[in-house]
């Protein structure tokens, strides 16, 4: 079914990070070419570097400003269009959410949330003058499953699943479909020294950035509208779906040694 919209024409956010330069390595064999976008130039020069840099082109810029958000619909347009946008690009803060700092909370906020919906609108436009193509969102399992820590973050991914979810059925009629990707915890720079220690002492369940990338390129090929992975991590969204007293009460009993890893 999604032959269609190969060889893919792809714009990816938050190129230069964990999960964002394994799925560039891992998309490249099936792509004409990559936009790549990052805001560190020297992380995106090593990585363009590692790739084709022939089929490679790169954007530096904060995508919390509009003039990046321009600079990538003109190098789309200048490419003679697209028909992938990954919105990757985000940030975590693992803190108390009484005491986080305002700036953080906004930061999560603007780079999860807002910025995936004013890419994707700047855009649209372009990405209709195609026979088929599609924004598939890069969310969590958080975004599912609310966790104490990470109530901000977890407020970012269930907006950007309610989101993708509204706007693959406003342009149900349109050449383009959007999709929503939910990793489990990852070995990424995103995750804090007391998140990755409360990690290991819950035991979390985590991938590494190159699984999450071969998961990645198998759901983009395939035809399901959202996945979550992690088998364990699926059955914990089902649940809490259809019985969510089970999951509170298990997340209450992880609670003392959540509180002990927090930044207060
Ligand atoms: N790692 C996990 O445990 C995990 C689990 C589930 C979901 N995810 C999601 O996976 C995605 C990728 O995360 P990751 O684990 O690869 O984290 P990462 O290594 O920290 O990479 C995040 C990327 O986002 C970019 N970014 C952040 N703020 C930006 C801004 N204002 N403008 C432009 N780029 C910005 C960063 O760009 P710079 O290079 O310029 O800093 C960085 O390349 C995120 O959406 C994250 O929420 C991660």
């Amino acid at each position: 079914m999604t032959q269609r919209y190969r060889p893919y024409r792809a714009v990816l956010t938050g190129a230069a990070g964990g999960i964002g330069a394994a799925l560039a390595k891992e998309l490249l064999p099936q792509a004409e070419y990559l936009i790549l976008v990052g805001r560190n130039r020297a992380a995106l020069e090593t990585l363009r570097a590692q790739l084709d840099p022939a089929r490679i082109h790169l954007i530096e810029g904060d995508l919390t400003q509009a003039a990046t958000l321009d600079a990538i619909a003109m190098l789309a347009e200048q490419l003679g269009g697209f028909n992938l946008l990954i919105n990757n690009a985000g940030s975590n803060d693992f803190h108390a959410f009484e005491t986080q700092s305002e700036d953080a909370i906004r930061s999560m906020l603007e780079i999860n949330l807002l910025a995936p919906m004013l890419l994707s609108r700047r855009l649209i436009p372009l990405m209709k003058k195609q026979l088929h193509a599609q924004i598939v969102n890069i969310g969590s399992v958080m975004g599912s499953i609310g966790f104490p820590g990470f109530s901000v973050y977890c407020g970012t991914k269930a907006g950007l699943q309610g989101f993708t979810q509204a706007l693959r059925r406003e342009l149900a009629d349109t050449s383009i479909d959007v999709r929503y990707f939910a990793p489990r915890a990852t070995r990424t720079a995103i995750n804090s020294d007391a998140a990755n220690a409360m990690n290991r002492e819950l035991r979390t369940g985590e991938d590494t950035p190159e699984a999450v990338a071969r998961s990645f390129i198998a759901f983009l090929n395939g035809g399901k509208r959202e996945q979550t992975l992690g088998a364990k991590e699926s059955f914990f969204v089902l649940l809490n779906k259809v019985l969510p007293g089970l999951p509170e009460r298990a997340i209450r009993g992880q609670l003392p040694i959540i509180r002990k890893h927090l930044p207060d």
